[in-house]
């Protein structure tokens, strides 16, 4: 296994569409998984998308952990997820919520943003041994999925803000606070959203 080099915003490999995987079983995918794991291990974050290590295929890991990169804790629906490799993932919200919360990414390094994202969704994709996973994802799971997700389609999380006046340097931040979400988030959603946001702008 190897650290590989994480793309940043501006090289192409994160604008185009990422490739199918036509086996989801082959070798390379599973050396491409096992360096992923050590990038992600050694970046410390809460996902990774195969285009951000410039591979342009359909290959996402994460984990909804409570403790990042977790894989033994927590149920593997709803809330919190383990450590989980998707290929050709797909997905779907189940429902219109979705909520505005703090994200970061390690290709967009030193910011963090506040993105509209689906509550409730479904999931589905193959690991690199051929099992089929669905599942369906609340909160923070589901909010890591679709960052992910996006990468695979050459979007990466500035490009869904609707206010921009809601990206910061982290550092900033960690200085002055986050700016308020606005007036209809109620308290406990607010403290929900610090902890997001700390997890964040460490993990991911
Ligand atoms: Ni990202």
């Amino acid at each position: 296994m190897a650290i590989l080099k994480i793309a940043r915003m501006g090289h192409p490999v994160l604008r185009r569409r990422a490739d199918e995987v036509p086996d989801p079983t082959a070798p390379e995918i599973r050396v491409l998984v096992g360096d992923m794991l050590e990038t992600l291990r050694d970046a410390r974050g809460a996902g990774l998308a195969a285009p951000q290590v410039h591979v342009p295929k359909r290959v996402v890991i994460f984990a909804a952990s409570r403790e990042p990169m977790d894989d033994e804790d927590d149920a593997p629906d709803g809330e919190f997820s383990p450590l989980t490799v998707l290929v050709n993932p797909v997905w779907a919200p189940l429902g219109d919520e979705r909520v505005l919360t703090w994200e970061a990414c390690l290709s967009v390094p030193g910011l963090t943003g506040a993105v509209p994202r689906y509550t409730h969704i479904r999931y589905r994709g193959f690991t690199p041994a051929g099992e089929k996973i669905e599942r369906e994802a609340t909160g923070f799971h589901a909010r890591v999925f679709q960052h992910e997700f996006d990468h695979l389609n050459g979007i990466l999380y500035p490009m869904r803000m609707e206010d921009l006046s809601l990206l910061v340097f982290t550092e900033e931040a960690q200085r002055y606070g986050l700016p308020s979400l606005g007036e209809d988030e109620d308290e406990s959603e607010g403290e929900d959203a610090e902890t997001e946001a700390a997890e964040a702008v460490d993990a991911e």
